[in-house]
C-alpha cells in the first residue's frame, strides 16, 4: 500500500472523524502531558485531540501524511509536532506520553517490529498512561485471501510479507490482550465491521478489534 500516493490522490481517505474508541474514551487522557499518535495518516485523530486541547507529536513514515498534518496544524495554529519517521527510529530519548495511538498500524507492522513496538510503548507511557488500538482479527475477510495469495509468505504467526517488504498482521481472538500484559484493557471489542468505503473504492467491511488499555 503507498500511502503517498493514497493520500494525494484522496482527501479524508479515512473519513474526517475521528476514529470511534477515541471519540468515546479520549476525556480520560490526562492533558498535562502530550499523546503520541503513531501513523497519523492525514492526522483525523491528532486534529481532534489538538481541537480538545491536547499537546500532540504526529509520526508517520509517509512524505505526505506529514505535509498534509504540518499544514493544516499550523493553518489552524494546532499544538501538533510532526515528524516523518518510523516508530523503529522515533524518541528513544524517552519522552513521556498520557496517551499513544495505534490506530490502524499493528496489521501493517511485521512480528519484528511489533516487539520493537512494545519495548518502546514501555519507555513512552507510565503508570495510567493509555494506548488506543485498532487491529485486524483473523475473521477479517482479507485474512483467508492473503493467506490463499501467492504474493504473500508467512513470516509469523498470522503474518505475511510480500515481495514489496509490506507487512499485514492478523490477530486470533483474544490474542492482542497478550501483547500488552503490563496494561490493563478499559475497553475491547472484537466483532465484524460495518461496511465502509475509502474514497470512492469498494464498500467493505473487517474484522476489527478495538481495546483501549490503561498501563498498570
Ligand atoms: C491504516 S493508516 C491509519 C492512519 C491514521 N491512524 C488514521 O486512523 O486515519 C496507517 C498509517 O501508518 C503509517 N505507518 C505504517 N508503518 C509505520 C511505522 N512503522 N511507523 C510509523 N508510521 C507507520 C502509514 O504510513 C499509514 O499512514
Amino acid at each position: 500500500m503507498n500511502y503517498d500516493e493514497k493520500y494525494k490522490e484522496t482527501k479524508d481517505y479515512f473519513g474526517i472523524e475521528p476514529v470511534g474508541i477515541l471519540k468515546e474514551h479520549y476525556q480520560k487522557i490526562d492533558k498535562s502531558k502530550p499523546v503520541l499518535d503513531i501513523g497519523t495518516g492525514q492526522g483525523r485523530n491528532a486534529l481532534f485531540l489538538a481541537k480538545e486541547g491536547y499537546e500532540v507529536d504526529a509520526i508517520d513514515e509517509s512524505k505526505v501524511s506529514i505535509e498534509i498534518v504540518s499544514t493544516l496544524a499550523k493553518k489552524e495554529g494546532l499544538p501538533i509536532s510532526t515528524y516523518q519517521s518510523g516508530f523503529e527510529t522515533f524518541g528513544d530519548e524517552g519522552k513521556k506520553y498520557s496517551g499513544v495511538l495505534l490506530i490502524g498500524l499493528l496489521p501493517l507492522v511485521s512480528p519484528d517490529s511489533i516487539l520493537t513496538l512494545q519495548k518502546k510503548l514501555n519507555l513512552w507511557t507510565e503508570k495510567e498512561s493509555l494506548i488506543f488500538v485498532t487491529a485486524f482479527s483473523t475473521d477479517d475477510p482479507s485474512y483467508i485471501k492473503t493467506q490463499e495469495s501467492e504474493d504473500w509468505t508467512i513470516v509469523g504467526k498470522n503474518s505475511f510479507k510480500n515481495d514489496n517488504n509490506e507487512f499485514r498482521t492478523y490477530f486470533a481472538k483474544g490474542e492482542i490482550i497478550e501483547l500488552f500484559p503490563d496494561y490493563i484493557p478499559l475497553y475491547h471489542w472484537e466483532s465484524i465491521s460495518k461496511g465502509h468505503q475509502h474514497g470512492d473504492g469498494e464498500i467493505h467491511q473487517h474484522g476489527m478489534i478495538e481495546v483501549v488499555f490503561q498501563r498498570k
